[in-house]
C-alpha cells in the first residue's frame, strides 16, 4: 500500500471486545512514517525540554520537533523560545552544538547572527544588500506554539492546538505525583545517555509501561543481580512476574505502569533515607508521602517516558531507525546520597549500558526484523481486554501485566492518524 487515506489508516488498529490488533503496517514502511509526522508529530504538543537545560538566559539546546531540527533557547528577557534550526539566509544549519549558552547564533556558512530570541542582528557587509532589502522577515521562524507545565517544556507546529494542560489530560496527576518526588525542591536534568536501534519508534513507547515482559526479556539480568547480590547491597529488583501494581490508560493517549509499592534500591544510609521521608510526610502527610514514594513511570503520547529518576525522550528517525535520549534527573538542594543513588538508578537501569536497556534494545530490532516475514499482518494488544475497569472519565485500570496502556496509545494513533484535519 503506497498511499494511505483516514479510512486505510483507522483499520490498521482493529478494537473490538474481545480482541485488540494492529496491523503491522502500522510499523512498516516510510509512507506510514511521514503520515505520523504530519499527523501526529506536527499537530500535537511534542515535549522539547526540561527547563533546567536552558535555565539561564542565553541558554540553548539543539533538538527535533518531529522531523524537523528545532533549537530551544531562553531569551534576555527569560522567555522561552523554539525555533527552527534554519538560517534564513541560504538554509544553513544554523546551529551544531546540542547545547550550550550564546549572546547569538552565528551561521557557519556566511556569518548571520541571531539573538538567542531569534531576532536578526547581523548581516556581513550589509551594504551590499538594497536598502529596502526586508530585513525583518529573516528572522528565525518560530515554532508557533510552546508551553511548558511542570518544567516539562512542550512546542506545537499546530497554531491551533488544544491547551497544554487539555492535551496532558489524566497525565496530569502523574505529573503532580512526579514533582513531590523533589520534598519541595526542583528538578535538575543531567547529561543524556544516548542510544539508537534499527527499529520503530512505536516498539519503545509501548515498551516502557509494559509490565508483562521483565520477568521474561530481563529475566538474565535479573539473574545477574540475584547471583552478586552482596555486590549489589539492597538493590532489589523483581524477577516474577508481579502480582501487584496497575496499568493505566487514558483516552489522551497517555499510560502508566505502577508498581504498586516503592522499588528504589538501596545505598542510602538509613537517617538521610528518614529524613527524605519525614520531609515528604510533613509536606503531603503519611498517605501523600506514601503515594509520591510509589515506583511508577509513564508514557505522555507519544514519546515522553517519566520515571521516578530519569525522563526518556524517544526520537524517531526513520520508519526503522530511533534515537533515544534518556536523562537522569537530580534533585536541586537535595542530600548528595539522594542524588548519587538517583544517578545510579538511571545509569544502572534504564541508561545506555543499564541492564535492562540493552535487552529491550535488542528484542526491538528483532521485532523491525521480522517485520520482514510475508503474511504475518496483526499482532496482539489484548491482554486484560474486558477485564480493565472503565472510570466514567475514560481512564482504564488494568493489573501491572495487562496491555492497557498500549491500547490507550494506539486508540489515540488511530484518532489523530485518520483525522482530516
Ligand atoms: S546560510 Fe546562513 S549565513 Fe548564509
Ligand atoms: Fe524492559
Amino acid at each position: 500500500m503506497d498511499t494511505y487515506t483516514p479510512e486505510t489508516l483507522q483499520a490498521l488498529v482493529d478494537d473490538q471486545p474481545e480482541e485488540f490488533r494492529v496491523s503491522t503496517a502500522a510499523y512498516r514502511g516510510k509512507e506510514i512514517f511521514e503520515e505520523e509526522m504530519d499527523r501526529i508529530f506536527h499537530k500535537t504538543w511534542i515535549f522539547l525540554c526540561h527547563e533546567s537545560e536552558i535555565a539561564k538566559p542565553g541558554d540553548f539546546k539543539s533538538t527535533q520537533l518531529g522531523s524537523r531540527p528545532v533549537i530551544v533557547s531562553r531569551a534576555r528577557d527569560g522567555k522561552i523560545h523554539a525555533l527552527l534550526n534554519v538560517c534564513t539566509h541560504r538554509g544553513a544549519t544554523l546551529c551544531r552544538e546540542e547545547h550550550g549558552n550564546t549572546r547569538a547564533f552565528v551561521c557557519p556558512y556566511h556569518g548571520w547572527s541571531f539573538r538567542p530570541s531569534g531576532e536578526l542582528i547581523g548581516i556581513p557587509d550589509e551594504d551590499r544588500y538594497h536598502a529596502c532589502f526586508n530585513k525583518a522577515d529573516k528572522n528565525l521562524k518560530a515554532v508557533p506554539r510552546v508551553a511548558s507545565y511542570g518544567g516539562l517544556v512542550f512546542g506545537s507546529f499546530n497554531p491551533d492546538v488544544e491547551p497544554l494542560e487539555d492535551f496532558l489530560g489524566g497525565a496530569k496527576q502523574h505529573i503532580d505525583i512526579w514533582l513531590k518526588r523533589t520534598a519541595g525542591g526542583t528538578y535538575r536534568v543531567s547529561t543524556a545517555h544516548k542510544y539508537g536501534y534499527d527499529g520503530n519508534w512505536k516498539f519503545q513507547a509501548e515498551n516502557v509501561c509494559d509490565g508483562y515482559h521483565p520477568g521474561f526479556v530481563h529475566r538474565s539480568a535479573f539473574n545477574t543481580v540475584s547471583k552478586f547480590s552482596g555486590s549489589f547491597e539492597n538493590r532489589a529488583l523483581d524477577v516474577a512476574v508481579r502480582q501487584q501494581g496497575y496499568t493505566r490508560g487514558y483516552p489522551e493517549g497517555h499510560g502508566t505502569l505502577e508498581a504498586g509499592a516503592p522499588l528504589e534500591s538501596g545505598g542510602i544510609d538509613p537517617d538521610v533515607r528518614q529524613a527524605y521521608n519525614d520531609q515528604l510526610t510533613a509536606l503531603y502527610g503519611e498517605e501523600g508521602a506514601a503515594e509520591v514514594l510509589t515506583n511508577r513511570q509513564f508514557l505522555i503520547f507519544p514519546n515522553l517516558t517519566i520515571f521516578d529518576f530519569n525522563i526518556r525522550v524517544i526520537q524517531p528517525i526513520s520508519h526503522d531507525r530511533t534515537e533515544v535520549y534518556s536523562y537522569p534527573l537530580m534533585i536541586e538542594g537535595a542530600h548528595d546520597q539522594i542524588n548519587s543513588n538517583r544517578m545510579l538508578d538511571a545509569q544502572t537501569r534504564v541508561g545506555t549500558a543499564g541492564i535492562l536497556s540493552a535487552d529491550d534494545i535488542d528484542v526491538f530490532a528483532g521485532g523491525q526484523n521480522a517485520l520482514k516475514a510475508e503474511g504475518f499482518d496483526w499482532i496482539t494488544l489484548s491482554r486484560g481486554l474486558g477485564k480493565e475497569e472503565i472510570k466514567p472519565d475514560g481512564e482504564r485500570v488494568g493489573v501491572y501485566s495487562d496491555e492497557v496502556p498500549q491500547r490507550a496509545f494506539w486508540r489515540k494513533w488511530r484518532s489523530m492518524m485518520k483525522s482530516d484535519s
